[in-house]
């Protein structure tokens, strides 16, 4: 594995509450402290169903890599917004599935970069690496040397996308940041995310947006047509920008799709 090892740690404020951290806590994890579980409290308090929700955005990173393997032919992949490491993180799915596939995660919170090391290690025949990097700066992302050292941009990437644009409000342009991303891609690469609406729930969402505001967590739901921006003209895979839940289920369809808080879906830069 290859670590950001060169740059000075950020430090790692325990005092106030982190995406990363309440999302380990949602997800049963013990990477998180007291701020990180009074915010994830107060959030489950306004949709009790938050916990679920969380698993269900793995179960979907998971569906979409083995997808883009196994029906796409994809063997590398970009993991923007990695988060702590947990089960079944992208390059174990990747590498279940073809154990040569490379992955570089990049995060900005030094709190992963201080997991990625002790977590994340590869096969033998394929390749990881992490950078800790802000997807609000793509070229640093894309000119990063170990980027480069384990990436092939000449052929197919996977870029992931999962549970982080809605941390990079519209005053940041995310949708400028992703293209410049995809623009940098290949034909035949795929793109897979998910993101927080309101679309379903506008009170629940309000309230959420309020607490993490107030935990300062900045916390942007976006509707359909905003997500769909962010695929810009690459072809969108079926089914299209669907319920978490409902992007191409393992089991049967989820009784009721609707009741779900994220936006999911995935796109193809065109041959
Ligand atoms: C909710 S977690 C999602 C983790 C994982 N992708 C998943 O879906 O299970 C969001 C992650 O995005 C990271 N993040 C937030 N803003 C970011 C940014 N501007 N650049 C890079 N990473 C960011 C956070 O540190 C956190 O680890």
């Amino acid at each position: 594995m290859n670590q950001d090892m060169g740059r000075e740690p950020a430090a790692i404020d325990t005092s106030v509450a982190h995406s990363a951290r309440m999302y380990d806590y949602w997800l049963g994890g013990r990477t998180n402290f007291a701020p990180d579980r009074e915010l994830g409290d107060a959030v489950e308090r306004v949709i009790p169903t938050i916990r679920a929700m969380a698993k269900e955005n793995r179960r979907f990173l998971g569906r979409a890599v083995r997808h883009m393997v196994h029906l796409q032919g994809i063997r590398q992949f970009l993991d923007i917004g990695t988060g702590i490491p947990t089960e079944n993180n992208t390059h174990e799915v990747a590498q279940l599935a073809d154990p040569s596939a490379r992955v570089v995660y990049v995060d900005n919170d030094p709190i992963v970069l201080a997991h990625a090391r002790a977590l994340m290690s590869g096969t033998p025949v394929g390749r990881t690496a992490f950078i800790q990097a802000d997807l609000r700066d793509p070229k640093a992302i894309l000119r990063h040397r170990s980027l480069r050292e384990t990436l092939d941009l000449r052929e197919p990437v996977g870029l992931v996308l999962v549970g982080v644009l809605m941390l990079v409000p519209d005053a940041d342009d995310p949708w400028q940041k992703v293209t410049a991303l995809l623009d940098a891609l290949p034909k035949g690469s795929c793109v897979a995310l998910t993101h927080v609406t309101a679309d379903f729930d506008p009170e629940a969402v309000g309230a959420v947006v309020d607490a993490e505001d107030e935990g300062r967590i900045t916390l942007a739901p976006r509707t359909k047509d905003e997500v769909a921006r962010f695929f810009g003209d690459w072809e969108p895979v079926q089914p299209g920008i669907v319920p978490v839940m409902a992007w191409r289920p393992d089991g049967p369809a989820p009784a009721d799709p609707q009741a779900a808080y994220y936006w999911a879906g995935m796109a193809r830069k065109r041959s």
